[in-house]
This record gives C-alpha cells, structure tokens and sequence, in this order.
C-alpha cells in the first residue's frame, strides 16, 4: 500500500477524553496504511495533527496556545502540515482555516477515514475540510495503533456521539448521534490486544449503559451487560474496565454482571454533575437526587467491594447555596473514590448557553469549587485509610518515579499501589498488603499468596 507519503513523519498530540486517546489511535491507524509513520517527536514531523476537545473554553484555549508553538515550527519549516482534528473542528468548521492562517486541514470526529485525501490536498497546497458527522460510522474494522507508552493496557472504543443533551453539554454537537459498535469487532479486537500481551482493557463510550446493537439479518439484540460478559469471557487474566456510565440508565443487570466475573474490574464512573434534583432537572440529565442514591446503594448491596468515582460541575445557571450544600451531601453519603471537578463553562450552542444565563460570579463558582475540592481530598483519603491492612491483587504497570526498586500498578478499584519490585514486572498480577497511603497513592508490601 505504500504511496508517495512513504516516508512522512506523523505527530499527534492529543486533548480531552479517553475517546480522543482511542481517535488518535484510529487515526494512526488510518495513515500507517498510507505510509505514514508516528514519531514522538514534534521536530522530525512532516505533519502535526492535534486532536482537540470542546468540552470547556479552557479546553479550547489550550489548543490556540498550541497553535500558537505550531506557528513557530511553520515558520523555520513552512512546509510542514498543520491539521486540527476531532471535537473542537467539528464546533468550529471553516473559522478554523480563517481565523489561524497555519492551520492547513481541519477534520471532524467522523470523517478520520477520509484523512488520506485531505492529506493529499494539503500536501498540494490546497486547505482542505472535512467535518460530516455520520450516523453509522463506528470504525468497527479499523484497528488501532497503540500509542500509549504502557503495552499492558488499552482503550476500545464501543460506541460513539451520545443522544442525552444535558443542557450544558457540547458532545453531541460535535460527536453526532449516540451509536453502538458492532459487539463481534470488539471481541475480536479485544482477542487480538490478549495475543499480543494486554492485560487490561476498557470499554469506552459516554454513555455506555445505553449500549444496543441490533443485528442487521436477525432479532439478535446486545446490550451492554451482554457485552461485558462477552468481553470478559475473553480471558481471566485480561482485566476489563469500562467508561462513562449514565446514572438514568445504569442497569442492575451490569452490576450482577460484574459481580460475576473477577476479572471486570470493581470500579464504576457515576457521574453526579449535581446533588440537587432541581438543578439535575435543569441540566436535563433525567434523574433526581434520589435516583441517583439509589443507584449508589445498589452498587454497594451488589459489589460491596466496588469503588465509585464521579464528576461534579460547580456554579451551574442558578445553582444557589442550598444547591451546593446538595452537592457536598451527596458526596458526604456516597465517599466517593476519587471525583473529576470543574467549573461551569457555558458552550455555544448548547440549551443552556441559548435559555439559561450564565449568571453565577466567577469568585462563587470558585469557592464552591474550592470547597468541593477540599471535601473529596478528605473523601480520598478516608477511602485510602479503609485500605490499611488489606490486601489487592494488583496488576503491575511500571516502575515508580521516585525509585528503580519500586513497581506501581493498579487494584481492581483503579487506586495505584506503591510496592518493593522483588523480582516482578510490568504486566505481572501481585498480591500486594496495604501497608501505608500518602493523599495520592497507596503503598504495600507484596504477600505470596
Ligand atoms: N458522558 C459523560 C460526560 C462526558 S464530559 C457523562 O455524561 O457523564 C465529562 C465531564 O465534563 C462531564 O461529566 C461534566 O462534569 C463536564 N462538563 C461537560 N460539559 C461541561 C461544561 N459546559 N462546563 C463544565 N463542565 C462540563
Ligand atoms: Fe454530554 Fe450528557 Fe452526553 Fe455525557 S451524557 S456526553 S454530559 S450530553
Ligand atoms: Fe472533549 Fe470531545 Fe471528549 S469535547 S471531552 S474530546 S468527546
């Protein structure tokens, strides 16, 4: 297959979530038929491609600061190429080519297999777009090219775009529609990453509870939890994690189902956004305060050994004092594990930005911020103290920062352990005893089991 690109250096550097990390990954793979090769380093680039997210204006911002260092390669090297790829092309289309004179292709999150011809016209001088989003497209037959350092682990991609419009949210603006990837491809990709050596996967998709694939020629219908169970009956020894689960749609079915094998792993990413159900409401996420507590307590009465992490959003339009005080409740009641926190941004678009004014200070979305920040720390720490003493098999994933005789790697309940390396390696299942924790990391002693 080898072409007039054999031997163009490629360089992409990735924004935002796991499902980019899994794009660039298809994107690679989508040029090395071409010939095309990635290089780690961004001077030895022929192309630059920087696959960006949308989800708050700090997100944005970080590219246009990117850009900015682009300009100053193009400018020693004009014949590079500068591409701009995935959420924050397809939001902003055409502007991108008009407003940053060095950008020469843009191409959204759906049209990736047509990156070898915009190439091609970009190479000829020619700025070229692509930015349609599909309602099939699921790259189901394209496998990836790992790109992550650590070839033990692995994102797969089931899904993509998402079908909930929460108020605030760009995703299904820039993503499309919510569609499920057929479930044979991802067994088989799932296989091949167990042959070559993966001893972790996660299954990726925003809303992965709604995961529903219809068979085209028959009645047969897979859901999630089926699909879980098919995954993990791949191998034992092959640790299977999934992301992002939907409160509203998170099934007992899937939790019975983790309860059923060992090797899917005993975390969920429950996302709250909110503690009060006014707010939920207006969010449009679909569940109330108390749907969501139920869900928590379900997990704790099916996987009592289960760790819950979650989002919080701070300073949505209208959120007052009692709304925040729900917040900090709900995380008080759950402990959660661990919590990604952010702030308010309002997104183009987006119901809220077009019916709910945006009308919380910057200083009060800040010191709510605060605030939930200082409570999960006090959440985490508590959570790592309910590990003294216990032990978790942990499967090894590299060597610490801090010293060459130290390994860490992961429990089943994603927290990273610390431990002496004896004569282990990455990739190796250890038993490992608490001994000790910091405020990030847990620190064991490995016991023969
Ligand atoms: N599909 C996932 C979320 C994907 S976006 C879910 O529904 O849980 C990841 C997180 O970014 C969200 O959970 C939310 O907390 C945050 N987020 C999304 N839009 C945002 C906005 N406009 N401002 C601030 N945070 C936002
Ligand atoms: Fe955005 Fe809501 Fe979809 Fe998550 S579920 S991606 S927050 S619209
Ligand atoms: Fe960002 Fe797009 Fe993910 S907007 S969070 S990279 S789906």
């Amino acid at each position: 297959m080898s072409t007039s690109h054999a031997s163009q250096n490629l360089y992409i550097e990735t924004y935002g979530c796991q499902m980019n990390v899994a794009d660039s990954e298809i994107v690679a793979s989508v040029l090395e038929e071409k010939g095309y090769k990635v290089v780690e380093d961004i001077d030895s680039a022929d192309v630059i491609l920087v696959n960006t997210c949308s989800i708050r204006e700090n997100a944005e911002q970080r590219v246009w600061g990117r850009l900015d260092v682009f300009k100053q390669i193009k400018k020693k090297k004009p014949e590079v190429i500068v591409g701009v790829i995935g959420c924050m092309a397809e939001r902003l289309k055409e502007k991108l080519l008009e407003e940053e004179k060095i950008v020469d292709l843009v191409v959204g999150p759906d049209a990736y297999r047509d990156l070898p011809n915009i190439l091609e016209s970009a190479e000829g001088g020619q700025k070229a777009i692509n930015v349609l989003l599909s309602k099939e497209e699921t790259y189901a037959d394209i496998s990836p090219v790992r790109l992550g350092k650590n070839k033990i682990s692995a994102f797969v991609s089931i899904m993509r775009g998402c079908n909930n419009m929460c108020s605030y949210c760009i995703v299904p603006y820039v993503r499309g529609g919510e569609r499920s990837r057929d479930p044979y491809t991802i067994v088989r990709e799932v296989e091949e990453l167990y042959q070559k050596g993966y001893k972790e996967v996660t299954l990726l998709g925003q809303n992965v509870d709604s995961f529903n694939w219809k068979a085209e020629d028959s009645e047969e219908n897979i859901s999630f939890a089926q699909l879980l169970e098919m995954v993990a009956k791949v191998s034992p020894s092959l640790r299977v994690r999934f992301s992002t689960s939907h409160p509203k749609d998170m099934s007992d079915d899937v939790l019975y189902t983790m309860a059923m094998y060992n090797n899917i792993c005993n975390h969920i990413h429950l996302p709250a956004q909110s503690g009060s159900t006014r707010v939920l409401e207006q969010m449009n996420r679909k569940y109330t305060r108390e749907w969501y507590i139920g869900r928590i307590d379900a997990i704790k009465k099916i996987l009592p050994n289960c760790a819950i992490s979650t989002d919080i959003m701070t300073g949505f339009p209208g959120e007052t004092d009692e709304d925040h005080k729900d917040t900090l409740s709900l995380m008080e009641y759950v402990g959660y594990d661990m919590a990604y926190m952010f702030k308010y941004s309002e997104r183009p678009k987006t119901y809220a930005s077009r019916h709910l004014p945006d009308d919380i200070q910057d200083s009060v979305k800040s010191q709510r911020s605060t605030e939930i920040i200082d409570l999960q720390n006090k959440l985490s720490e508590q959570t790592k103290k309910e590990d003294l003493g216990k032990t978790f098999e942990v499967l090894v994933e590299g060597t610490s920062k801090k010293s060459k005789e130290q390994l860490y790697g992961r429990t089943s309940q994603n927290k990273v352990v610390v431990f002496p390396r004896h004569n282990y390696t990455v990739g190796d299942y250890v038993f490992v005893e608490i001994v000790d924790c910091t405020s990030a990391t847990l620190i064991g002693e490995i016991v023969t089991k």
